[in-house]
């Protein structure tokens, strides 16, 4: 058993993002990995996914469905459609669906509190959902009828970079940073997360993200690398900006893997996935690695084949041509093979019994010590 630190400097944290060494590194696994087992335990959670609509209002600059990107077919799916995937996660034993779409006004309140109060009358499934930032009113009502959490990544915490990516909105980082915190208050277990590797974005930034994340006492981070899309701006002048920005932060395996690690160790507690961007840009080893390197959740896409290759964010998205039946199996075997169990139930946020109610909302949480976390000081 190695010692544990319970505080991390930023200078530690920065050394840590550029570090190359792969004894070292190592060290940084096995951290995250002890962690991960003694706090979540040895659990996967599955997190059936269903893209329910490519429609968006947004023009982020680095995402392949925002509003600009007229090349794509637009699909929404119908209700029957939807309860279909919900029944097919249920059937894998998943505890958990996520509902996720662009922003899409086409998607109306009372439409979706139909929905949810279906799937929480007919099956036992925890509801998250992912449809961006709408009025605290459509938030309240599928709180009430009964969804559980909501994800809405905050992408970067630099609030430059942030306006840059995404242009002509009147929303800034402080507007997703601050409704995640009404996601809480409301009653929602709340997930934020970050790219990595944003073109323009630095290691101190990424600091900072870790920062957020500890600050916030996020109960979901969703850490991925950043992958360019050829029909968005970012993706046709990223490569410029890249080189342009001192201290640029790479959108690799490893740096994604290093950012994965830190969380778990700055974020004991959180619910983390090993994403489908991770297992993207190194097919082979990405979701594996993101699993012994602090995740503890997995997010089988289940969405129908024929929508699926249309919620193009990035090109080329892991597991896209495989079948839910396939990408069960596949989950099942990559799980055993690590020595590690599907989860059972809804693996909601789990509270430790050293967290107190000052320890997770008090901010700023970082210079507080909590007893058993690891702070950054
Ligand atoms: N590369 C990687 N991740 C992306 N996302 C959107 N576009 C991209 C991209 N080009 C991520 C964002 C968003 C989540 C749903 O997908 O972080 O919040």
């Amino acid at each position: 058993m190695m010692s544990l630190p319970n505080a991390l400097t930023r200078e530690e944290i920065i050394r840590w993002l550029h570090e190359k060494n792969e004894e070292k590194l190592h060290q940084l696994w096995q951290w995250a990995d002890e962690i991960r087992t003694s706090v979540v335990g040895d659990e996967v959670h599955l997190r059936g996914l269903i893209e329910i609509s490519n429609h968006c209002s947004r023009r982020c600059s680095y995402c392949g469905i925002n509003a600009g990107n007229t090349s794509l077919v637009r699909y929404r799916m119908e209700k029957q459609e939807i309860m279909d995937c919900v029944d097919m996660a249920q059937k894998f034993g998943y505890g958990t669906v996520v509902i996720q779409g662009g922003e899409d006004y086409g998607i109306k309140k009372e439409w979706m509190d139909d929905i949810i109060r279906d799937i929480k009358s007919r099956t036992d499934l925890a509801v998250t959902l992912s449809l961006g930032e709408r009025p605290i009113d459509d938030l309240e009502m599928w709180r009430a009828a009964g969804a559980n959490r909501y994800l809405l990544r905050f992408e970067t915490s630099d609030r430059t970079l942030y306006e840059k990516i995404h242009p002509s909105m009147k929303s800034t980082i402080f507007d997703r940073v601050e409704m995640l915190r009404t996601l809480r208050n409301i009653g929602y277990e709340i997930g934020g997360g970050i790219m990595v590797g944003i073109p323009g974005q630095t290691y101190v930034s990424v600091y900072n993200d870790l920062c957020t994340f500890q600050e916030m006492d996020l109960d979901m981070i969703g850490v991925g690398p950043y992958l360019p899309h050829p029909h968005t701006p970012l993706g046709t002048e990223g490569e410029e900006i890249r080189k342009q920005t001192p201290d640029q932060i790479a959108n690799t395996e490893l740096m994604t893997c290093k950012v994965v690690a830190l969380t778990r160790i700055l974020c004991p507690e959180a619910n983390i996935p090993s994403t489908t961007a991770l297992g993207t840009i190194d097919r082979q080893l990405g979701r594996v690695h993101g699993l012994q390197r602090g995740a503890n959740v997995l997010m089988p896409n289940i969405t129908p084949l024929h929508y699926r290759k249309l919620y193009e964010i990035y090109p080329e998205k892991a597991g896209n041509d495989s079948t839910p039946a396939e990408t069960d199996q596949l989950l099942k075997e990559l799980i055993a093979g690590l020595g590690r169990r599907r989860g059972k139930g809804p693996g909601g946020r789990l509270h430790t019994p050293h967290r107190s109610e000052e320890d997770s909302r008090g901010l700023p949480g970082i210079h507080k010590r909590m007893r058993g976390r690891t702070l950054i000081t």
